[in-house]
């Protein structure tokens, strides 16, 4: 969040170690009883700043590295106020993405999915006009370009535990208050989105954990498209979605067993899990 100082951050997530375990950093491949090569920060007012001996522990997972190089690490990132373990990729706090404005909406469809015969299809539509890349994208004030938008993408309807009405009723527009300030959901249209938590199928869950995600710009980034080459373009970020319906000639379509699986464990890696849908 805005105004956080990065040294908070580490310190948040990182407690100091006193005697620097026997191993190198992982990220700048020194030994931890030797100092981090980074300096340590201009002191800012009522923080407390990290030296260069500093070794750190990942609250959670336990693994050491120098907390200056960990700070290098955050600080070249979109300092989103979230770390994520260089060694075993836990997330800390909520990541969030580089994805540009838009628009996701959410339809069903009473067709059935090759594979998902007992049930109806859910669309999602995502909308993303050009525009102009911020500081977090890779050339920061040069356009960026859409390509194959709007983006049509399915999910099986079998949410055998609620009873609700998609049609249209959902729309997700993400706008910006400012570059760096973080993120408002903006109405558009009279419906507004809602994240359902209770009674959810599996693919019932997928759906919500892709608006978690959508929220946190996490479904597509500013960069170059591995299909056309082209660079500083919109594209996908890592979590799969099936954008043919009822054929599969790209592999990104029906059937595929695997979907569900694949999804949600590429969403577990941008740190969208369960967890997110539990009531507060
Ligand atoms: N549908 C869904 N996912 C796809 C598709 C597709 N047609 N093509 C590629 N992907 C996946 C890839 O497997 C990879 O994991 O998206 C990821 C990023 O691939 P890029 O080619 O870099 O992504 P992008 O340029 O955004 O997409 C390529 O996807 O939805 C279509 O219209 C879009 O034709 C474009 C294609
Ligand atoms: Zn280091
Ligand atoms: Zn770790």
């Amino acid at each position: 969040p805005p105004g956080q100082r990065s040294e908070d951050v580490i310190q948040r997530y990182m407690e100091v170690v006193a005697d620097a375990p026997e191993e190198d950093c992982i990220i700048c491949m020194e030994q931890l009883s030797n100092p981090s090569s980074y300096e340590t920060p201009p002191s800012e007012e009522g923080g407390q700043s990290i030296v260069p001996e500093a070794v750190g522990k990942f609250i959670k997972c336990g693994h050491t590295l120098h907390m200056l190089c960990m700070l290098a690490m955050y600080n070249n990132g979109t300092k989103d106020g979230s770390l994520q373990c260089p060694s075993c990729k836990t997330i800390y706090g909520e990541k969030t993405g580089t994805q540009p404005k838009g628009k996701m909406e959410i339809y069903s469809v009473g067709q059935s999915l090759p594979g998902h015969p007992d049930c109806g299809t859910i669309q999602i539509i995502y909308s993303i006009p050009p525009g102009l890349q911020g500081p977090e994208h890779p050339n920061p004030g040069q356009p960026f370009t859409c390509r194959g938008f709007p983006r049509f993408c399915f999910l099986p309807d079998n949410n055998k535990g609620r009873k609700v009405k998609h049609g249209g009723d959902f729309c997700f527009t993400l706008g910006f208050n400012h570059k760096r300030s973080g993120l408002s959901l903006l109405p558009a249209g009279t419906p507004t989105c809602r994240l359902h938590t209770r009674g959810l199928s599996a693919h019932g869950q997928v759906l919500e954990l892709l608006k978690v995600a959508w929220m946190r710009r996490l479904i597509f980034t500013v960069g170059t498209s591995s299909t056309t080459g082209e660079h500083d373009t919109v594209v996908w970020n890592g979590i799969h979605h099936k954008t043919e319906m009822m054929s599969n000639l790209s592999g990104h379509g029906y059937p595929d067993p695997n979907y569900l699986d694949n999804v949600l464990s590429e969403l577990a890696s941008q740190g969208v899990t369960e967890d997110c849908l539990k009531p507060p």
